[in-house]
């Protein structure tokens, strides 16, 4: 039994030296940015939410994620079961928020009471015809140009240290649910996608990713949905053409089923633009999947660790997880065997 349920991220946090080409990139990425107190910089999407990014001056960095809790009574018992205080959250949508550290020293701010705006109205999402069907008749698309409409956060994926601890950790306190974990070899978990318990409301395949991988611990990347496909496209072509260096995609995950895009901001962290994903319910249960799953793409180019002309096998990137996350445990038994 977990000690809250959070509702979904909220929001992530960086470090960055010059606030102004992180405006310039984010907004080519689709976000709206705003000036707040001091020397940051927040952006918002188009869902409501006070803000879904925000970055303050200084060395590049990633400072940290928000979840958002059911309510300030959560937000109470979270402070009460992990002996902090439920503060004012001095941020755009004010509300509270209780401040904690994950077992890799990650910031994870649980905010409630945030006021939220009116979420922007969508562009009409044009019928698209097929094989199958041909519901539009008698009228062309003709798409605007321009930057990605986001519309809110979706995930955010933390490498960690030490899987099982951060699983244990992030699921205790918030009651995440897991979606896929992945295996590097039958029996050896080296990750899971994990979803928000939400009951029977059918909530993101995954608001959490957490990957114990071979490089270490660090933000891996945060992203964003976008109101469509077309959307999604239109947005990699403006990316495309202000020269920002893309990551990974276009394609579509098989764990999750997004079609995604993975751009980098001027310091290298990858923000990811999303759409289509797939939305479970608690009772939808959890499975057990494997590296080639995590890496595989139903259509678009490979992972990029998979690009090169003398890229390793899927099997061999699981074997090499295999170890790091075996080596790991060895290391982490106690002076009495058991593990911990
Ligand atoms: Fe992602």
């Amino acid at each position: 039994m977990s000690i809250i349920k959070i509702e979904d991220i909220a929001f992530v946090r960086f470090a960055a030296p010059d606030l102004d080409e992180m405006r310039s990139f984010l907004t080519q990425f689709g976000l709206d940015c705003f000036d707040g107190q001091g020397d940051r910089l927040y952006a918002k999407g188009r869902d409501g939410a006070p803000f879904v990014h925000s970055t303050e001056h200084g060395d590049p960095a990633f400072r940290g994620l928000g979840l958002r809790a059911q309510s300030v009574q959560d937000l109470q018992l979270l402070a009460a079961a992990e002996g902090v205080a439920v503060k004012d959250f001095a941020a755009p949508g004010g509300g509270k928020v209780v401040r904690l550290t994950d077992p890799d020293g990650v910031s994870v701010e649980v905010v409630a009471g945030q006021t939220f705006d009116a979420p922007q109205p969508l562009a009409e999402d044009i019928p698209r015809n097929s094989a199958a069907g041909r519901p539009r008749q008698r009228a062309a698309v003709r798409l605007a140009g321009g930057p990605a409409h986001v519309i809110r956060l979706g995930h955010c994926v933390l490498n960690v240290s030490d899987f099982q601890m951060s699983e244990r950790w992030y699921k205790q306190c918030f009651g995440f649910i897991t979606s896929d974990e992945i295996e590097a070899r039958p029996g050896t978990a080296m990750g899971a996608f994990m979803r928000c318990d939400r009951g029977d409301l059918p909530t993101d395949h995954h608001t959490l990713f957490l990957a114990q991988l071979p490089s270490g611990k660090g933000f891996s990347h945060a992203a964003f949905e976008v109101a469509s496909f077309d959307d999604l496209m239109l947005g990699h072509n403006h990316l495309k053409s202000a020269k920002r260096a893309p990551a990974w995609g276009v394609g579509r995950h098989i764990l999750g089923s997004q079609i995604f895009d993975y751009w980098k901001d001027p310091w290298g962290h990858e923000l990811e633009h999303w759409t289509d994903g797939d939305l479970f319910s608690a009772a939808d249960g959890s499975n057990k999947a494997t590296v080639q799953d995590l890496l595989a793409v139903q259509w678009g180019p490979p992972h990029p660790m998979f690009a090169g002309k003398f890229a390793p096998s899927p099997n061999v990137v699981g074997f090499i997880m295999m170890l790091s996350v075996r080596i790991k445990r060895l290391f982490r038994r106690s002076p009495q065997g058991a593990t911990a």
